[in-house]
């Protein structure tokens, strides 16, 4: 990619081809590890305290979040559009012994629908919907949290270092409360902020900020 500078359309449409689903599946069928077995913080800090049920991670990816919560004795299901993605996913539950406490579904989040699907927790972590999408698929994924359940949306907050990237990143970022009118009736939201994380880089540590929605469905309607 072309650094800081005015992008090409055709740098641009490999820039926004990254956010498919060819360019996940290349990305894990190759032999780049990105796995680090840990669980995402902001997922820990909203769930940490909470009885374990039955949850769902739409863009759970190699399944970092979904094997941390199955091993917390939640029933989870990993949901991505990458059939590589998924398969990465089920090798490291295999391994990490919870495979009969998690399923898997190959969907994608723009035209996801819950049907009768219902979760005591709704997830989704930097899946970065490249058309500026995050508000639609939070409303989908609203339509999957159980009465009493929690929605959890969390995303990396618009910032330099990734606005130099390219149009298709710039729109994927979003700030909490852009999203937060997605939430239909029957939610109440309980965490609308950005938060500050530290990534471990090569060149040291990086500060990053996630956008973090949590809400809670109170009413069945
Ligand atoms: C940056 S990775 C994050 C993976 C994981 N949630 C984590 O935090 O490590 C984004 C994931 O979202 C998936 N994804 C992106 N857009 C998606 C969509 N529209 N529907 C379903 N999955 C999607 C990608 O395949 C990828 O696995």
């Amino acid at each position: 990619m072309s650094g800081h500078h005015a992008h090409s359309e055709q740098d641009e449409k490999a820039a926004a081809a990254m956010f498919e689903p060819e360019g996940w599946d290349e990305r894990y069928a190759g032999q780049e590890r990105f796995w680090s077995g840990k669980p995402n913080p902001q997922l820990v800090a909203a769930v940490d305290a909470l009885a374990p049920g039955t949850a769902l991670d739409v863009g759970c990816g190699e399944g970092g979040d979904v094997v941390w919560l199955a091993g917390q004795g939640w029933r989870v299901t990993g949901a991505d559009f990458s059939a590589e993605g998924l398969a990465r996913a089920a090798r490291h539950a295999e391994q990490a012994g919870v495979a009969d406490r998690v399923d898997w579904w190959q969907v994608d989040a723009r035209s996801f629908a819950a049907g009768t699907r219902a979760y005591d927790l709704v997830t989704s972590h930097y899946l970065h919907a490249p058309d500026g999408g995050m508000a639609d698929v939070t409303r989908r994924l609203a339509t999957a949290v159980a009465p009493g359940g929690l929605l959890l949306v969390v995303g990396h907050a618009p910032s330099h270092e990734f606005t130099q990237l390219s149009e298709s990143h710039r729109k994927a970022m979003f700030l909490a409360a852009e999203i937060l009118p997605a939430l239909p009736d029957g939610f109440e939201p309980v965490v609308v902020e950005q938060r500050t994380r530290t990534l471990q880089r090569d060149t040291g540590p990086v500060e990053a900020e996630d956008s973090v929605l949590l809400a809670r469905r109170t009413s069945g309607d």
